[in-house]
C-alpha cells in the first residue's frame, strides 16, 4: 500500500518530534503493508513556517535514518499545503511541493480549515486549475461545512477536485458522523486516495490495513486496491 498523506518528518510540524520518533513511525507504517510514503509536512503560515528546503532537507534526514535502521520503506516528500491567498504567489514562484501527477498534471494536497470551507475556496481553485495544477482536498470527511451539509463535498467535488479520505475515519477513529460521512463519500465514488495522515504511534498511527479491510468488506477488494495502492502508485509513481 501507499501512503501519500503523513507527517513522519521529524521536528517541523505536530507530526514525529524527532527522528527516533519518525523511525518508529516508519517501522510501523513498513510492518503494516504500507511500501512507499509521500511524507507531507504542513505547510500552514503562522504555525508550521515550511518550505521546500526545510522540507527537502529534513526528508535527506529521515531517508538516512531509514537506511542506517535497514527499513526498506521508500519515502519522497511533499507537503499538506493550508488555503491561503499566498498559495498563488507560492504557484508563481514554482514553491508548491507536489505530490506527483494525475492525468500529466501536478497534484497539490490541499488542506481546508476543518471549522469551514473559507470564502475564496471555490476561486482559488479555479486558478490553480487553470495554472494546471489539481487540487486534491486532504480529508474532507472531517471539514465541519461538509458534516452538517453533505451537498457541500458535492458542490467541491463538482469544481474538479481529487479527495483524500483519512483510514482513521474509515475505521471510527474521529467519530460515527465522520465515518458516517467518510462513507457517504465511498458511496459516491467521490473518494480517490485513502491515507493515513499519520502524526504518531497510539492515536493517529501509520495504518492502512484496517480501512482496507472495511473498503474491501462494503465494496470489494478492487476498491480497496485502487484505493489504497493503485491510484496513489499512479500519482506517485514519478519519485519511485
Ligand atoms: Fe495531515
Amino acid at each position: 500500500m501507499i501512503d501519500l498523506h503523513c507527517h513522519l518528518l521529524p521536528g517541523i510540524d505536530d507530526g514525529a518530534r524527532n527522528i527516533s520518533e519518525s523511525v518508529a513511525l516508519a517501522r510501523m507504517a513498513y510492518d503494516s503493508g504500507i511500501t512507499h510514503v509521500v511524507c507531507t509536512p504542513h505547510i500552514h503560515e503562522g504555525y508550521f513556517d515550511n518550505n521546500i528546503e526545510i522540507i527537502e532537507s529534513t526528508h535527506e534526514i529521515f531517508k538516512s535514518a531509514l537506511e542506517r535502521e535497514g527499513i526498506p520503506l521508500k519515502s519522497h516528500f511533499a507537503a499538506e499545503v493550508r488555503i491561503n491567498p499566498n498559495i498563488v504567489a507560492m504557484a508563481q514562484q514554482n514553491r508548491l511541493p507536489f505530490l506527483g501527477y494525475f492525468d500529466n498534471q501536478p497534484v497539490l494536497l490541499l488542506e481546508l480549515p476543518h471549522s469551514h470551507i473559507p470564502p475564496g475556496t471555490e476561486q482559488l481553485i479555479a486558478w490553480l486549475k487553470k495554472q494546471g495544477i489539481l487540487p486534491m482536498i486532504a480529508h474532507p470527511e472531517r471539514n465541519r461545512d461538509i458534516l452538517s451539509s453533505y451537498n457541500k463535498a458535492s458542490w467541491l467535488r463538482g469544481k474538479g477536485v481529487l479527495f483524500q479520505l483519512t483510514a482513521g475515519a474509515i475505521t471510527g477513529t474521529f467519530g460515527e458522523r465522520v465515518q458516517e460521512c467518510a462513507f457517504k463519500l465511498l458511496n459516491d465514488r467521490f473518494a480517490d486516495i485513502i491515507a493515513t495522515d499519520a502524526h504518531n504511534q497510539k492515536k493517529r498511527p501509520p495504518e492502512l490495513a484496517g480501512a482496507y479491510q472495511l473498503v474491501k468488506d462494503e465494496y470489494g477488494e478492487a476498491s480497496a486496491k485502487d484505493l489504497c495502492t493503485n491510484n496513489p502508485l499512479e500519482i506517485a509513481r514519478c519519485w519511485f
